[in-house]
């Protein structure tokens, strides 16, 4: 017995998460992405996290060829790209800044508070996703000037001031 797709989504809402866009390359080259808040650490010496990626996500092929992929952790100017980067548009980057990073992976300069950039060590297989785990060998900390990007409800929001 279990609870439907639609309370089990609703359930989650509960919970208020980052949004990081995940980037890879595909098998010519090209970048790819999606956003995700399906994001958690998993473990600091080895440094791994995970990301759970939707079997029927049109990046997948790619990560799974890749086998490395980053992590962008969005900033809360980033709504817009996070739009972008949850669509099935063909050409998410045409339209966002980014460099090459380790094995020429996409990392995002524009939006980005910060980022990791990943081996792909486990897949692991879970329900109508996939559990990519990944080894973090380089990334950044958080720009002190910037705020992340909330995801609550369904919607996008900002961090709650903590100032007195
Ligand atoms: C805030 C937010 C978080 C999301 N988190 C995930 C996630 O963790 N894993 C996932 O597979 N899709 C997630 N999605 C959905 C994908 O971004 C969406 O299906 C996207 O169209 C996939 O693009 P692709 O098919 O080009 O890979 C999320 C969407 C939003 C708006």
């Amino acid at each position: 017995m279990a609870v439907s797709r639609e309370e089990f989504v609703s359930i989650m809402s509960a919970f208020p998460t980052g949004v990081a866009i995940v980037t890879t390359l595909d098998e010519e080259g090209r970048p790819r992405g999606l956003t995700t808040n399906a994001v958690c650490a998993v473990s600091a010496e080895p440094p791994m996290l995970l990301v759970c990626v939707d079997r029927t996500s049109r990046t997948l092929a790619a990560l799974r060829h890749a086998k490395r992929f980053v992590v962008n952790f969005m900033s809360e100017s980033g709504a817009e790209v996070c739009a972008l980067f949850a669509s099935k548009s063909d050409d998410k980057f045409a339209q966002v800044d980014w460099e090459p990073g380790l094995g020429g992976v996409p990392r995002l300069t524009g939006d980005a508070l910060a980022y990791a950039e990943c081996l792909t060590e486990q897949e692991l297989e879970a329900g109508d996703h996939l559990i990519l785990i990944g080894l973090v060998e380089a990334g950044s900390a958080p720009d002190p000037e910037r705020a992340p990007i909330l995801y609550y409800r369904s919607a996008y929001g900002s961090t709650p001031s903590t100032a007195s």
